[in-house]
């Protein structure tokens, strides 16, 4: 983070490091007053694309979850970072980054231990906060969940959620009703995420506990976006191959990044096209802003294919940070609830016309399969249905079937397996929806309006620090200011003030120091106009008509006088 944003920050009250009054705690930022109405301005801009403007549903899920949705997910197995240890100070660090930072790899996430152990070695990488050598350290993997009991005594394990879709996907049996069966579809949750980072660093970067802004969107093979909605969006696209070949970013269209076979969803490029006209009204710079596919070895265990959407920050020598993942679950996460619990997590999706289809299916006759295996029998079940399937054949062709039970293998006669093959007429079939997942941060998000619109100029001779943002996200509308704060103009002003919070307005009032000080400090939050009344608005001045007010732009501080009448619908 720049020096400079780092200031700003505190001296502002944008965010701070948490619980500073106990020596803080690495990766726990507090938002103050201005940064979180940014936050939350940047999130309302997210639900009008993501959530209102799709007309998709929001949910509010827990952020604890058992330890059994996680083991199904693979997250219990998976999520881990390379982690080695300073043998000399003791401080943690993640090898991958290590080796990024010290190496010209530019992406080290998806190799495997032994090589990172490798390269440490070979490149002579010494411990970051020490200098301590550490060829011959082990790097091993580390789980980023953060885990608790829930409940006293004998508790059940649980985990504090590292991504807020799992709360939509062990749901979606419920959640498929509400929107009637009918695909697709798409659900939306902003929530806080909690990730154990080794080595959070970069401010709001990399942080352990952080809000996201996620759209599980469900979709039948061969249903596809509305990708004409998204036609006159340019995207900055960073192919795998293009990385592969050392070539620079391309621009293009969703639609052309369809057709070129560039990216290979229509799903994933209609958001992409989307998420680019977010990033543009929240202030993140179009010419800092870029789209990168993942390296094959990249990628998350649910994830076939990802594109990452990354902003330039120029922080620490790691100048492209990801702010927004574009992954193509599949049926990864359905399928894996499907499996693991007891609900159905299929929908029924209709031919377009009736088709035969052969059904295959047995029908066990337990008076006699239970006796014989006891607690075995419900597997058995399963297995003959699994092998009717796969060799209907041997059902046919043979008096006794071959099953596993555990011990060894045991023969059933086919007349009491109830086997049955048959061609019926069906209307349709239950299948897995697939998902296509925009999962946003939205603390590196703020991060990177702030970057990209942290400027400085001069004014009266002065230099001038003032924040750009665009008034969807700024921390409020305008600031009402007295001139000074005496002879009824502060007065004068809170009347002013409270009409336009009346008409709907968010508006700051300032009475205290100089005017000129006031501005500035208006301009270094963000605050794109500023209302003075002076004495004119007193109607104290002979050249000046009474209830006029000087509204003055944050950009270009040009001033102009309004009646107070006009100023909420100008403001507007
Ligand atoms: P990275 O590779 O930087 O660790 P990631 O690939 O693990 O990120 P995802 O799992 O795709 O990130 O998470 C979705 C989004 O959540 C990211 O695009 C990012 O904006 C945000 N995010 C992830 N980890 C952090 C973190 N530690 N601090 C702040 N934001 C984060
Ligand atoms: N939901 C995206 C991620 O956390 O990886």
């Amino acid at each position: 983070m720049s020096q400079s944003l780092r200031e700003l920050a505190k001296r502002r009250g944008l965010f701070f490091i948490s619980q500073g009054s106990y020596g803080g705690s690495a990766g726990f930022y507090t938002f103050g007053p201005v940064g979180n109405e940014v936050k939350n301005n940047i999130v309302e801009e997210w639900r009008d694309v993501f959530v209102r403007g799709l007309g998709n549903m929001e949910i509010d899920a827990p952020t604890v979850m058992k330890e059994d949705v996680f083991q199904a997910s693979g997250h219990v197995d998976t999520f881990d970072d390379m982690i080695l240890e300073c043998p000399n100070c003791g401080r943690s660090h993640r090898g991958d980054h290590l080796v990024e930072d010290e190496t010209e790899l530019e992406e080290a996430e998806g190799l495997p231990t032994e090589k990172i152990e490798e390269l440490v070695e070979e490149n002579d990488i010494g411990c970051p906060s020490c200098g301590e050598a550490l060829a011959g350290v082990e790097v091993s993997e580390f789980n980023l969940m953060f885990d608790t009991d829930i409940g006293p005594g004998d508790s059940e394990t649980g985990y504090l959620r590292p991504e807020t879709a799992q709360g939509i996907f062990v749901d979606f049996p419920r959640l498929k009703q509400y929107a009637r069966n009918q695909l697709p579809f798409g659900v939306a949750q902003v929530g806080r995420g909690y990730r154990n980072e080794i080595s959070p660093r970069g401010g709001l970067s990399r942080v352990r506990e952080f809000t996201m802004a996620e759209l599980e969107q469900f979709i039948l093979e061969g249903q596809k976006p509305e990708l004409s909605e998204v036609e006159d969006v340019t995207l900055r696209i960073l192919s795998r191959e293009m990385q592969e070949n050392g070539e620079t970013p391309a621009d293009m269209t969703p639609v052309e990044a369809v057709e070129d076979g560039v990216v290979e969803s229509e799903w994933i490029a209609y958001f992409l096209g989307r998420a680019q006209t977010f990033y543009e009204r929240i202030g993140i710079h179009p010419g800092r802003l870029r789209f990168r596919q993942h390296q094959a070895d990249e990628l998350s265990h649910y994830a076939s294919d990802c594109w990452d959407a990354e902003t330039d920050v120029g922080s620490e020598g790691r100048d492209w940070l990801e702010v927004t993942g574009f992954a193509f679950r599949g049926c990864y996460d359905l399928k894996k609830h499907h499996e693991h619990s007891e609900s159905d997590y299929t929908v029924f999706r209709e031919f377009d016309e009736p088709r035969e289809v052969e059904e295959i299916s047995v029908d066990p006759d337990m008076s006699w399969l239970g006796p014989e295996l006891g607690d075995g029998a419900e597997k058995a079940v399963e297995r003959l249905q699994e092998l009717a399937e796969s060799e209907p054949e041997r059902f046919e062709k043979q008096s006794s079937v071959e099953i596993e039970n555990g011990s060894g293998t045991m023969g059933i006669p086919v007349d009491k397996t109830g086997f049955s093959r048959e061609t019926v007429e069906k209307n349709g079939e239950h299948v897995l929806p697939q998902v296509v997942e925009p999962s946003f941060g939205i603390g590196r998000l703020v991060y990177s309006v702030l970057t990209h619109s942290l400027d400085t100029d001069e004014v009266d001779g002065e230099e001038r620090t003032l924040l750009r943002l665009p008034s969807e996200v700024a921390p409020a509308d305008v600031a009402v200011l007295p001139l000074m704060d005496r002879d009824g103009l502060t007065d004068r002003a809170r009347e002013v003030a409270s009409t336009l919070r009346n008409k709907g307005l968010e508006v700051r009032f300032d009475s205290s120091g100089s005017i000129g000080r006031r501005y500035r400090r208006m301009d270094e939050i963000g605050v794109p106009l500023c209302v003075t009344v002076d004495y004119g608005t007193l109607g104290e001045e002979e050249e000046t008509e009474k209830n006029t007010v000087t509204l003055r732009d944050r950009d270009t501080t040009e001033q102009e006088r309004t009646d107070i009448s006009e100023l909420a619908d100008r403001l507007a």
